[in-house]
This record gives C-alpha cells, sequence and structure tokens, in this order.
C-alpha cells in the first residue's frame, strides 16, 4: 500500500484581505490531518471513507479533477488503483480540509508512479484545485498545507518563513456551522466592488495588522499579539464575514481570560482562534464549550516551527 498525508492549517491573521494582495500568517496545524492510502484495483477510484463514497476519474468532483491533472503533469495514464481519503479535519471550517485532501491526493499519485512528490510541484497542483472550491484563493492554504511550517504570505510573492520567539498558545473553536470559503470570499468580493472607496482602507488596515502581527512573533510579544487579533476581527466584522456565534465565542474567550481572539478563515461559521497562556488555556476551553464550541483544540507556535 502507498500513503501520504497532509496537514490542517489556521489563519492567524490578514484571511480575505490577503486576496486583495495585503499579507498574511497562518500555521499548520499537524495534529489534523487527511490521509490517502493507494492499493491495487482495476481502474482509479476514490474512497472517501468518512462519507461512503466513491467515484471514478470522469467524476466532477474537485478530488478527481486534480487526479486528471496530476496525471497530466506526470505524463502518466491513471494508475489501476483505489485511493483510499480518510480526513480527521472537519469540512467547510476553515481549516483548509480540501487542500488537505487535495496535497494528500497529489502526492500518492506522485508516489504510485514512482516520483517524489516535491512540494514546489505538489503545492502549484494543489492551488488548481483550491480554485475549483473557492473561485479565487489567494493561494495561503495550499501553501501552508503544503510546505507544513507558519508563512507570511503574499499573493504571487515568494514564500516568507518567520522566525518566531518564545512560544504563543492557541485555542481553536469551531462554532460547528459549515461555511464553504468560497461564498464569503464572493461576498466580501461584492462588497468591495460596489464601495472600493470604503473597504480598500480595511483591507489596508488588515495588512498593518499581519506586519505588526509579524514583528511580535519575531520579539516574542504575545500581549502585543493579543490585541492585534482582535482588531483583525473587528476589521472582519467590518467585512461582514463574522457571525453572531463566531462573536459570541470570540467575547467568550476574551471574558475568560484570552489575551486576544478572532475568527480564522473565510467566517461566518467554521473556527475563531484564541491566544492563551499555559495558565489560560483550561478555563478558555471550558468557556467556548459553554458557549457553544462544537470543538475546540489547542495548537501552537515556538521558536523552533511547531
Ligand atoms: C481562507 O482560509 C482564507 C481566505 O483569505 C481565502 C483565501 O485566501 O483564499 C478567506
Amino acid at each position: 500500500m502507498i500513503r501520504a498525508d497532509a496537514c490542517a492549517k489556521i489563519i492567524l491573521c490578514g484571511e480575505h484581505a490577503v486576496v486583495y494582495g495585503q499579507p498574511a500568517i497562518a500555521m499548520p496545524v499537524s495534529s489534523l490531518r487527511a490521509v490517502a492510502a493507494a492499493e491495487p484495483a482495476d481502474i482509479l477510484r476514490f474512497a472517501l471513507e468518512d462519507l461512503d463514497e466513491s467515484f471514478t476519474l470522469d467524476s466532477d468532483s474537485p478530488i478527481a479533477s486534480l487526479a486528471r491533472q496530476v496525471c497530466e503533469t506526470l505524463h502518466i495514464a491513471p494508475p489501476p488503483l483505489t485511493i483510499r481519503l480518510k480526513s480527521a479535519i472537519p469540512i467547510a471550517s476553515g481549516l483548509g480540509s480540501g487542500a488537505a485532501i487535495a496535497a494528500a491526493v497529489a502526492r500518492v499519485l506522485f508516489r504510485a508512479a514512482g516520483q517524489s512528490p516535491d512540494n514546489e510541484r505538489i503545492n502549484a497542483l494543489v492551488y488548481e484545485s483550491e480554485k475549483l472550491y473557492h473561485g479565487t484563493p489567494s493561494g495561503i492554504d495550499n501553501t501552508v498545507v503544503v510546505y507544513e511550517q507558519p508563512v507570511y504570505f503574499i499573493r504571487d510573492k515568494p514564500i516568507e518563513t518567520i522566525k518566531i520567539q518564545g512560544e504563543f498558545h492557541f485555542i481553536a473553536a469551531d462554532t460547528g456551522i459549515a461555511a464553504p470559503t468560497k461564498i464569503s470570499v464572493g461576498d466580501v468580493r461584492r462588497l468591495y466592488e460596489s464601495g472600493r472607496e470604503r473597504i480598500q482602507p480595511i483591507l489596508e488596515a488588515i495588512g498593518v495588522i499581519s506586519r505588526q502581527v509579524r514583528a511580535a512573533l519575531e520579539s516574542g510579544d504575545a500581549a502585543a499579539m493579543g490585541k492585534l487579533m482582535f482588531e483583525n476581527h473587528v476589521l472582519l466584522q467590518q467585512l461582514t464575514v463574522s457571525s453572531l456565534e463566531l462573536d459570541h465565542l470570540v467575547e467568550a474567550a476574551l471574558k475568560a481570560g484570552a489575551m486576544g481572539a478572532k475568527l480564522s478563515g473565510g467566517g461566518r461559521g467554521g473556527n475563531m482562534i484564541a491566544l492563551v497562556t499555559p495558565d489560560t488555556a483550561a478555563p478558555v476551553k471550558t468557556a467556548l464549550l459553554s458557549a457553544g464550541a462544537v470543538r475546540v483544540f489547542e495548537t501552537g507556535l515556538s521558536g523552533t516551527g511547531a
């Protein structure tokens, strides 16, 4: 059996504005993964184990389309395999589940063809597949998922890594509301088209925050970062991508002692993220669950990039 996997991601700051050329920061969530396992079969087919669904290469699923593109890139005939997909990453929750599944599928197909799945090629293929999910993705989700390291990302620019000082602890909490990124990205686009003079300054203010968050990460200044996270949340509210549930979780985290909190990813549902200390992690988790979060998990960043 040939196996490959890919991690989830979470956006720390700059979502939505990143689509318009502003910087954003995202980090991998290595504890949540999508796995693709290939075994010999008569033709190439995909089995989504969690959904009890299967389809072949001629399907209109973005996974089939990605696989067609991988075969084209590698100049190979579709290999006769069943690729079983399993993912611990909740769908449509801002954690990059689509990008992670695509990365795992592309990698397993490269391996099956006897080629090493180099990140640059896999990233380009996953980006193409993200376009099917999102319409106009910035490329941040596929980049962080494929390279599995924290990135300071500006659209169409080389990836920049961040030299983190100290440790940053986060709790992510899921509203349980599935919210496809494509919809919120499309709504922000309409808002932008109908009032650029009002929206452009909001996008630029988010860009300033991302630069300041990077400085806070590089100087180990958690207090500054907490403040910036909440400022980012307020600007995302102005872009109409928050929701009552996200606002409620953000408020609950702050009340329970988080240093900062904001929605993360496309918004409208999905996940929020709170900056905590080892001492406030437990009370913040409890508060988030009491405030209606369906799932919470811890993640972090440290000088070693963990
Ligand atoms: C989604 O994780 C991040 C967005 O900024 C969309 C994108 O960058 O493609 C909302």
